[in-house]
């Protein structure tokens, strides 16, 4: 199979790379570098450095592709309260300039990288895909924007389409050329910055006050090995004319402070922390219901928080 994967000089997108050309799979990498690194393009990808946004560009990297893996987007939530227009222009635009060249290109096959701030504050936990959908920020607005276009075209064009909604993405991947590292810059993530916390640079924990066991926010935490296996069964499992939504996670959750736990059994010293004050939009506790990607994807991960922050330690060092 020959696979347009956007967004693949990221962490997501080129881990997904990553691992379908060591399963011998052709791949095109069409991203800009706005938030990717050229350099950690897998070289046995044919790499387009280009914008979602030139059709021409994107047009060309569709050539003989029979599927795309779309990853290419903004993805900061902060970022996209103070500047909404480029969440709109990338995630929305893009994707629309994107499934218009596939279409003109007779492509079939869609699965695209989505999340659960389309969600918003949950009502209830676990969280399933029939949840109502009301976002708290642009971030999630343009993905769930997107999720829109994508049934529509798969309703009228006979797209085949399947949207992952990813909870808390972490690890890391080595592939036949080495470890693959979460990289983002300014780095928001908890397990880089539980890692990377130094005496003179704690971790920040973003409140203590939290109606959760131990006071801190619980999240659902998925090795990115995990969610790109997703990935690769859903572009077999997508269906012509038919656009699933598919939530990705563990099924469970942990607090911040059992991430720390975890962190410090993997570094084998204490993690240096203070508490900071909550962090504007950050909900309790999100936790998937992830019964539906059993079933259409057969799907469950196999890698514990143990196995993401040791992975993630490792391609750090
Ligand atoms: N946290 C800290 N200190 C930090 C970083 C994070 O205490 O330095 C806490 C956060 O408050 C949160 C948890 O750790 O409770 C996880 O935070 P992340 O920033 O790692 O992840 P989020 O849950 O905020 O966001 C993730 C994705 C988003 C996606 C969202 C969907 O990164 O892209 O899940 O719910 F939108």
């Amino acid at each position: 199979m020959k696979v347009l994967v956007t967004g693949g000089a990221g962490y997501v997108g080129g881990t997904a790379a990553a691992m379908l050309l060591d399963q011998g799979h052709e791949v095109n990498i069409l991203d800009d570098c706005s938030t990717g690194y050229a350099d950690t393009v897998d070289p046995r990808a044919t790499f387009f450095k280009e914008s979602l946004l030139d059709a021409n560009a994107v047009a060309t990297s569709l050539s003989g592709c029979d599927a795309v893996l779309h990853f290419g987007a903004k993805s900061l939530v902060g970022e996209s309260v103070v500047k909404p227009d480029i969440y709109w222009e990338t995630n929305v635009s893009g994707t629309r300039i994107l499934l218009d060249a596939m279409r003109a290109a007779s492509i079939p096959t869609l699965v695209f990288s989505s999340t659960a701030a389309t969600y918003g504050e949950p009502k209830e936990i676990p969280i399933a895909e029939s949840a109502v959908t009301d976002p708290t920020n642009p971030y999630g607005a343009s993905k769930l924007a997107v999720d829109y276009m994508i049934s529509a075209q798969a309703k009228a064009y006979g797209l085949a389409a399947i949207s992952l909604r990813y909870f808390n993405v972490a690890g890391a991947f080595k592939s036949q050329r080495g470890w693959l590292a979460e990289r983002h810059n300014p780095e928001t993530h908890l397990i880089p910055n539980v890692l990377r916390a130094t005496a003179s640079n704690p971790l920040k924990v973003f409140g203590e006050d939290w109606p959760t066991k131990d006071g801190t926010c619980v999240r659902d935490y998925v090795h990115v090995v995990d969610l790109i296996g997703a990935h690769i069964s859903a572009l077999s499992a997508a269906i012509a004319g038919s656009h699933e939504i598919i939530n990705l996670g563990s099924g469970g959750g942990y607090t911040v402070k059992e991430v720390i736990a975890a962190a410090e059994s993997a570094l084998g010293r204490p993690v240096p922390y203070e508490i900071a004050p909550r962090r504007a939009g950050d909900p309790a506790v999100l936790i998937a219901d992830i019964t539906k990607a059993g079933k259409l994807l057969s799907w469950k991960p196999e890698r514990d928080l143990q196995s993401m922050v040791g992975d993630a330690l490792a391609s750090f060092q």
